[in-house]
């Protein structure tokens, strides 16, 4: 594998160029003002609208579940149909100005902070559901959410893989792949894809099918679709609910001393990639007062599908391992994100905050060494430095079989065989932290990459940083490089969708 060629591919000269492009087109090239609202209106149904700074539609159009990623925007443009979109990507590419497509609004990679004064395309009217008569597929507006998804499939006794937090789009998320409970059954959320209609940068409005002329372009829309263009509807797989849909929850609090006995069962519980499919879990390291008052404690929740209450046999090791508190629950698939707190009054739901910076790495297994390591630093560095006391670190555990069964190279999603999702959370409300934040989430990360003992750095794209070099987040293959910047300089020959995790157009 060409690792020299591959640096200079992401060489910081290519970055460079990025960057002065995107300065350049707003500081000259930008003219709103009265103009935009009657000569793009005028080109848009009657269901969209125009917002500028001042309206309250556009404060809500632009909040951020985090300040860290956020675009500055000049103009919002609330699109009421796919048309509206291609009409919007049109003006902008006419005026020369950036534009982003906006859902969730949970993003949180750093080049989204490159978009200057730019047109949002807020996304959220486009959220309508068809389920087909045969009840195997779903058509989804571009701009739905996690939970209207969850909640309009529920109700006709289907279901399909989404993220686990209501409020987050579901395109989002899936564009980069897409996690979610479901995946250890039917893979990722962009495997389920089975067709989308996409504009892409021209502002031409695309069919887009893993057979059809636009194959290749299917192909990168499955991990690597924000760089692509803007989804305005996907067609995706469902599936029957099993049963009555019920899952079994439980949420355990340990205090710091039975970290190595907990990773170690983690361990087992992940079975070298072959963790159960129908258990999950999420855990949490952060400052739990409540469990203890001086140092960071762990909780984690456990998820069962299928059952009215935990199997003894998935509760009792966690039960004897002595946690300080237990929580339980069951109920309906629906009811998941009450349990977890990831409902859309939820605190992961609130928009307008602080600074929230992810940095994150994939596991096949932990290191209880690089756990306790990393547990260290994140005691001492949020006592010297109480900025960060709301941080935590992360460790997703879903379950993995439907990710892996599906061929590598099929997808532009590069990372299938890694099965635990970390991240280091860095919680802080003040601008002038950011470097230290940095410094703190990278510091954390390199510990957990030495843990691994692989020279490979391997990173979710919809949980990166934004510093991260590109290989970690598309996987270090060379022909993938070749093949994105390929089908960059033929979709989007001048990068207009540079503003998550950014792959550079060959030849440019
Ligand atoms: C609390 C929380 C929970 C999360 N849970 C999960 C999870 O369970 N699984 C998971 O995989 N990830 C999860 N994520 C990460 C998530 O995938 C990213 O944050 C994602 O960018 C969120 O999408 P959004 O629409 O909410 O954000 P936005 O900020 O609105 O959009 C983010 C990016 O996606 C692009 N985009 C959005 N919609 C479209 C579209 N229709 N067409 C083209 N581009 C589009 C935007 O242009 C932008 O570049 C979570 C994040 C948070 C903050
Ligand atoms: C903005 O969002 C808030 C919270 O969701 C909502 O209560 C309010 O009505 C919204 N404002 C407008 C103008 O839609
Ligand atoms: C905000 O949007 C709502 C719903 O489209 C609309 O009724 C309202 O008039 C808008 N408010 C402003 C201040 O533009
Ligand atoms: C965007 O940036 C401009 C210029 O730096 C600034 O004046 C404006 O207030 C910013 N917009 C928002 C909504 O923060
Ligand atoms: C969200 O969940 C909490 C419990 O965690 C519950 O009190 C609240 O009512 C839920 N909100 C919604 C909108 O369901
Ligand atoms: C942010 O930090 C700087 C430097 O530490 C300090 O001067 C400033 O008051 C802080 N601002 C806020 C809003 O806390």
């Amino acid at each position: 594998m060409g690792m020299k060629s591959l640096k200079v591919w992401v060489s910081g000269l290519i970055y460079a160029a990025f960057l002065r492009e995107s300065y350049a087109l707003s500081a000259d090239a930008y003219r709103f003002g009265d103009d935009i609202g009657s000569a793009l209106g005028r080109r848009l149904s009657n269901g969209a609208s125009i917002y500028f700074p001042g309206n309250d539609n556009f404060s809500n159009a632009t909040a951020r579940w985090s300040q860290w990623g956020k675009p500055n925007i000049s103009v919002v443009v609330e699109v009421a149909n796919q048309w509206d979109v291609a009409e919007t990507v049109k003006y902008a590419n006419e005026h020369d100005v950036p534009f982003i497509a906006i859902n969730g609004g949970h993003g949180n990679i750093k080049s989204m902070e490159n978009v200057h004064q730019g047109i949002e395309i807020w996304l959220h009217k486009l959220n309508t559901v068809a389920i087909s008569d045969v009840g195997d597929t779903a058509t989804f507006g571009g701009g739905i959410l996690s939970h209207e998804v969850i909640e309009s499939l529920w109700a006709a006794g289907k279901q399909t893989v989404t993220g686990v937090c209501d409020c987050t789009g579901f395109l989002g998320p899936a564009l980069g792949g897409g996690h979610g409970y479901l995946q250890g059954r039917h893979g990722l959320i962009a495997d389920n894809f089975v067709s989308l209609e996409v504009v892409t940068a021209d502002g031409e409005l695309r069919i887009v099918t893993p057979y059809g002329p636009e194959s290749e372009l299917f192909w990168a829309m499955q991990g690597a679709g924000h760089n692509f263009g803007i989804v305005t509807s996907v067609t995706s797989k469902i599936y029957d609910v099993q049963g009555e849909g019920l899952w079994a929850f439980e949420r355990y609090s340990y205090t710091q001393d039975k970290l190595e006995a907990l990773f170690d069962y983690l361990n087992i519980f992940g079975n070298d990639g072959n963790q159960r499919v129908d258990v999950m879990y999420w855990a949490t390291i952060s400052h739990e007062p409540d469990v203890d008052p001086t140092n960071p404690s762990i909780s984690i929740f456990v998820l069962q599908e299928g059952v009215a209450a935990m199997d003894p046999d998935v509760s009792a090791p966690f039960r004897n391992l002595g946690p300080v508190t237990v929580n339980t629950n069951s109920g309906p698939y629906v009811d998941i994100s009450k349990w977890t707190e990831f409902n859309m009054t939820s605190r992961a739901c609130r928009k307008g905050g602080g600074y929230i910076a992810r940095f994150p790495i994939n596991l096949k297994n932990y290191n209880l060494e690089a756990q306790r390591t990393v547990f260290d630093v994140f005691a001492a560095e949020t006592l010297d430095n109480p900025v960060f006391g709301h941080s935590n670190i992360m460790l997703e555990g879903y379950s993995s079989q439907g990710v892996r069964a599906i061929n590598e190279a099929s997808t532009a999603y590069p990372h299938r065989q890694d099965t635990i999702l970390v991240s280091s959370v860095i919680i802080f409300d003040n601008a002038t932290d950011r470097a230290a934040a940095e410094a703190f989430g990278n510091r954390m990360r390199d510990i957990f990459h030495d843990g691994t003992g692989e020279d490979e750095k391997h990173v979710y794209v919809n949980y990166a940083s934004g510093d991260e070099p590109l290989e970690t987040i598309y996987g270090y293959d060379w022909w993938r490089h070749i093949k994105l910047s390929e089908l960059k300089k033929k979709y989007d020959p001048h990068n207009r969708f540079r503003y998550y995790a950014p792959i550079p157009v060959a030849g440019l």
